[in-house]
């Protein structure tokens, strides 16, 4: 039985702490947050604690807070050769405190608290400084999910410039067509088929092989009308950038 702590208890710790409630290799020990607050219905037997001082022993404590909050937070823990793990895809792992062992629990997927979702095919980045916790957190992360792969903080800093293109870009991206359409008294939702599409195209495609419309195609009649379209826009540039960069891309590959 893997005893865990949950430290914070935001949109990633409430999803890891829910699915790790649920194995039967776990033993979910308690969730400290600074705030007071009430843990959902299903997790209220876990005991809840908002002071430092109270927080309980653990193989394995896993701080879910902001990036910019790990490092500072992490020195104030009053724990001394604990696993403490981080779950960002951005931050490295030396950036906790070395009163205690490193380590990296970095769920490759989005969450927000609202949104219940599936973990098992969520790939679980893992990173500890010590070999025998590298195993721990094999073993942690493979009760909530079947694709548990080693990363060092330097693949998973890359691997999240590419998660922040496939994720945040394209879901601002969301926001901008949601807006233009709003602006003409269209609705969002004729949309969503066309997003599904896009995204389920890639389990069977490139997404070069998948790319389509008008830059790629180099159709410079629709492209103008576009602009002309958006020239008032502060959507213009973003568009014309884009274009620019499908136009560069396929354009080498000629
Ligand atoms: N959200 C995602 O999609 C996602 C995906 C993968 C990895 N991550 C990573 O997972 C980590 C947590 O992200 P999240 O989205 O779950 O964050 P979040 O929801 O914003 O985290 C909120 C939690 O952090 C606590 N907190 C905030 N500032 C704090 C501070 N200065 N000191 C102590 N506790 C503090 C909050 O406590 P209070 O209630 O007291 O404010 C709350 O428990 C980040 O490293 C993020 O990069 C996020």
């Amino acid at each position: 039985m893997i005893k865990v702590v949950f430290l914070g208890f935001g949109n990633v710790n409430s999803h890891l702490c829910r699915a790790m409630a649920e194995s039967e290799q776990v033993s979910v020990m308690q969730v400290f947050n600074r705030t007071a607050m009430q843990l959902p219905k299903t997790l209220q037997a876990i005991p809840f604690t908002t002071q430092l001082s109270e927080i309980k022993e653990a193989d394995v404590y896993i701080l879910g807070i902001p990036d910019d909050a790990i490092e500072s937070f992490s020195a104030t823990l009053p724990l001394r050769d604990q696993l403490i793990v981080h779950t960002s895809g951005g931050v490295a792992m030396d950036a906790l405190s070395n009163q205690n062992r490193m380590g990296v629990l970095y769920p490759l997927q989005t969450f927000s608290k609202q949104r219940t979702i599936a973990l098992d095919k969520v790939p679980i980045c893992i990173e500890a400084s010590a070999p025998e916790d590298l195993g721990l957190l094999r073993q942690l992360g493979s009760t909530i999910s079947e694709i548990v792969v080693e990363i060092s903080s330097e693949e998973r800093a890359k691997l999240h410039v590419s998660a922040v293109f496939v994720n945040n870009f394209v879901n601002y991206l969301y926001t901008v067509s949601e807006e233009l359409l709003a602006k003409n008294h269209l609705n969002f939702e004729l949309l969503k088929p066309l997003i599904l599409e896009t995204a389920h195209k890639i389990e069977t495609l490139s997404p070069s092989e998948a790319q389509t419309g008008p830059a790629k195609r180099n159709d410079r009649k629709t492209i103008e009308k576009h602009v002309h379209l958006l020239k008032d826009s502060p959507y213009k540039e973003l568009y014309t950038q884009l274009t620019q960069a499908i136009e560069t891309t396929y354009g080498k590959k000629l």
